[in-house]
């Protein structure tokens, strides 16, 4: 029997059951099944506490890092990077705010980019050290991110693309639901863009 493929799923909203991007990583984890067993963990970034001072001493000095203890951020940054090691896909699900991801979102990130663990600084920048693996993200915004129409700045997609390469994560795809904040059959017709683009990235299974 095959091994489920592992599914790592982060979910940026703090909207729960309502949030259009969990929605949308919905349709991602369903077309991922329909060609293999998956097995799919849930992590709420929202419920992560940001970085402290006790772990910005940690990450500027090798000997302060020999001082973690249980339950301080360094030992949830080793086990926040332990969980994405062990995982085949990353599949982020996030609300576009202001132009960018959510402090949430950022806060693991803070956890998960570590000098020495999962880059290396080098004279040529930063080496990622994690095995690159396929990182789908299911973007919703108010507005149009993408296209002529748009109006406004996208970091949020330029941002995770430069964070997670930074780490060794380079295999990106992004699915977006644009413009939910006209709700109706503006939306309606959004969700179905955005399938149609999943079901032509991942085949009919
Ligand atoms: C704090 C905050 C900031 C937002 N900033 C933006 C923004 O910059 N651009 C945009 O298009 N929509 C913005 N929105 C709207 C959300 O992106 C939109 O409601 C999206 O559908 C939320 O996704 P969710 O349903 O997964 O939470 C913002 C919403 C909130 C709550």
């Amino acid at each position: 029997m095959t091994a489920p493929l592992r599914v790592l799923r982060l979910i940026g909203s703090p909207r729960g059951a309502d949030s259009e991007s969990l929605r949308l990583s919905q349709r991602v984890i369903e077309a991922l099944a329909a060609s293999q067993p998956l097995a799919v963990q849930d992590l709420d970034v929202n419920d992560l506490p940001h970085v402290d001072a006790r772990y910005a001493l940690a990450l500027a000095s090798p000997a302060a890092a020999m001082h973690a203890e249980p339950g301080d951020t360094q030992q949830r940054s080793a086990a926040l990077i332990r969980q994405l090691d062990d995982t085949d896909v990353l599949l982020i699900a996030t609300p576009m705010h202001n132009y960018t991801l959510p402090s949430a979102l950022k806060a693991w990130v803070d956890h998960i980019m570590r000098i020495g663990v999962t880059f290396n600084g080098t004279a040529q920048g930063k080496v990622g050290l994690l095995r690159d693996r396929p990182v789908y993200v299911a973007i919703a915004s108010g507005g149009l991110i993408s296209g002529e129409q748009a109006r406004q700045p996208d970091f949020l997609r330029p941002y995770l693309q430069a964070a997670l390469a930074t780490v060794g994560l380079r295999d990106m795809h992004f699915f977006c639901v644009e413009g939910t904040a006209r709700g109706g059959s503006a939306l309606e017709q959004a969700r179905a863009v955005a399938q149609a683009r999943i079901a032509a990235f991942f085949g009919p299974g």
